[in-house]
């Protein structure tokens, strides 16, 4: 392997490795949302946490998947600390603001593929921001439609 091609491996690692810490993170906070809103009786809350929590785990598996094929041992060594709080506004703002920030981490993995000539990992980046994109979309209408925010 030629050396730009070794540290477009490493950067491609890099991101792996933080997707994985930012997906399991993800999955902590949404089980622990689900939980609380249980704790509250908000049943419906509670099952979209779970649902929320089922597809970071699908993504979190992806990159898995992904660390093996190019042979490297997942290994996720930052786990954020769960955000908790005492009104489903506040569980819903966490939870706004961390899809904000994995949409942030793809976008970026994504453009630097694409800059290195990468297409694949590029498109396996990119079909992780859309999805997360959409997350953060719904997370958005949902507070707004709890705080009658309009727009205006
Ligand atoms: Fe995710
Ligand atoms: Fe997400």
């Amino acid at each position: 392997m030629n050396t730009a091609k070794l540290h477009a491996n490493v950067r491609v690692i890099g991101y792996l490795g933080r997707a994985l810490s930012f997906e399991l993170s993800a999955v902590q906070q949404y089980m622990s949302h689900a939980a609380l809103c249980e704790m509250w009786g908000l049943t419906e809350a509670s099952r979209r946490w779970r649902q929320e929590a089922a597809e970071e785990t699908q993504h979190a598996e992806r990159i898995v998947q992904r660390m093996l094929a190019l042979d490297v041992a997942p290994n996720a060594s930052q786990l954020q600390p769960v955000r908790v709080g005492r009104t489903l506004l506040e569980l819903v703002a966490h939870n706004l603001r961390m899809e904000t920030d994995i949409v942030a981490l793809y976008r970026d993995a994504t453009v630097t593929c694409l800059r290195g000539g990468d297409r694949d990992n590029a498109a396996f980046f990119e079909r992780l921001l859309d999805e997360e994109r959409a997350h953060a979309q719904e997370l958005q209408g949902w507070y707004e439609s709890l705080t009658g925010w309009s727009g205006a």
